[in-house]
Parts: C-alpha cells; sequence; structure tokens
C-alpha cells in the first residue's frame, strides 16, 4: 500500500510542537519519568500505535519514528491532538538510531507491520535484518525486548532465525494473536485492515540475551 502525498506535511513537520528536530540531542535523556519504560515505535506511520499506547501507559516514555514524510506528517498531527506528554516524533531513518539513543537506554523496540522488503537484494532494508538487529543490541538495556507484529509469514519466518543468531532469546509467539482479545495492545493502522480481512496477525517477543 503506498502512501497517498499529504501536501501540508513538510510545513506541519517544521512547527509540531511533537516533532523532536535534533533526536541526537536527547541522547541518554529520553526518559525523564524514574520508573517507566522508555519505548521506541520503528516505522510508526500515522502514529495511531504510539498515540494509543501513550495514553495506556501514562509512566511509560514513547518514541516513534518514521521516515516518509507524508506518514510522520500525519503521525506529528495526530500526537500534537493526542493531548499526552509522553509521547515525541523522531521524522527519520530507523537506520541512525544509535545516534539517537545512548547503550542500553532503551526498554522496548516495537516493529509494527514493517516494510518486508520481499526481493533478496532489499534483505538488508528489513528492520529484522542482521545490521538492525546490532544497532538494537547497543541501544536497548540488558533484559530489553523487540516486539514485532507482522501479517507477512515470509517475514516472520525469515526473522526469527536472524534474531536467534543475534542472540536474542524469543520469550513469546504468536501465529494468530488477535484470536484472543488484546486490550493490552492497541491495533495499528495497517493491523485494523488485515485483521478486517481476517488474516492472522504473527507476534514475537524477543529479549536480549
Ligand atoms: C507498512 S507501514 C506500517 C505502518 C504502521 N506501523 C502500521 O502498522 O500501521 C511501514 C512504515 O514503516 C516506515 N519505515 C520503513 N522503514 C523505515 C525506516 N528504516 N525508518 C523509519 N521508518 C521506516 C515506512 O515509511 C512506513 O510508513
Amino acid at each position: 500500500m503506498r502512501m497517498r502525498r499529504i501536501p501540508w506535511a513538510a510545513d506541519y513537520l517544521t512547527t509540531s510542537p511533537s516533532r523532536v528536530h535534533a533526536p541526537e540531542q536527547n541522547k541518554g535523556n529520553w526518559n525523564s519519568s524514574k520508573n517507566g519504560k522508555l519505548h521506541l515505535e520503528i516505522g510508526c506511520g500515522k502514529g495511531g500505535y504510539s498515540a494509543v499506547m501513550a495514553a495506556l501507559y501514562p509512566q511509560d516514555t514513547f518514541v516513534a519514528v518514521e521516515r516518509n514524510e507524508s506518514a510522520a506528517g500525519l503521525a506529528a498531527k495526530k500526537f500534537d491532538e493526542a493531548g499526552v506528554s509522553n509521547l515525541s516524533l523522531v521524522y527519520g531513518d530507523g537506520a541512525d538510531l544509535s545516534q539517537w539513543f545512548a547503550p542500553g537506554e532503551l526498554d522496548i523496540i516495537h516493529l509494527n507491520f514493517s516494510d518486508p522488503w520481499p526481493k533478496k537484494r532489499n534483505a538488508k532494508r528489513r528492520l529484522s535484518a542482521p545490521g538492525f538487529l546490532e544497532q538494537y543490541k547497543t541501544v536497548l538495556a540488558d533484559n530489553g525486548q523487540v516486539i514485532m507484529k507482522t501479517d507477512n509469514q515470509a517475514l516472520f519466518e525469515y526473522s526469527l532465525p536472524v534474531f536467534a543468531h543475534a542472540g536474542f532469546m524469543l520469550e513469546e509467539v504468536s501465529v494468530d494473536f488477535r484470536r484472543e482479545d488484546h486490550p493490552e495492545d492497541p491495533l495499528t493502522e495497517y493491523e485494523e485492515k488485515f485483521v478486517q480481512a481476517g488474516n492472522p496477525i504473527y507476534r514475537a517477543i524477543w529479549q536480549k540475551g
């Protein structure tokens, strides 16, 4: 599904209070709450998941990253309108995340319906490719987690051994996550469409080993 161009997105992103313009300046200082967890969603799309999560878990801090300008503009608007103070947007590429977060700073990384990049020559771009996992290991705390949801069986089957090889421990796995209710975990925009179409949702939680 190609994102339609949002003409006001570029202008909106220049003034949005939710957007962090220089994320590297927050390195080591993202989490202002001592008791809460620091979450990062990579590829947040229109931002619905992080917006609902931030409201559900007000003690935690949420950072959402999106590199598509139109999607980032929509997410920024959603975050500004959400009326929560524990949520910010980085308009940028998740490949740069070790410039923005200090080693061990993050508690949870969310990968929701990441682009599958089915062609082998594009495999490095998958958010579960070995190059990304090395960065996740650096920025995650010792007991930090990566939580992935996808409708794409091929991406899920690709990811399982890649995480294992990188030393992550598989904590939970489901091949039909929405068969039961999960009020603790909101549906993303993509997920809503797949669930309505009756597609199973694959989900895994890995812990940094
Ligand atoms: C298929 S969409 C899913 C959007 C949202 N997570 C959802 O479930 O509704 C994938 C999103 O990830 C973004 N994306 C892909 N690779 C990225 C990267 N390396 N850094 C930041 N965003 C990325 C794309 O621009 C796109 O908006």
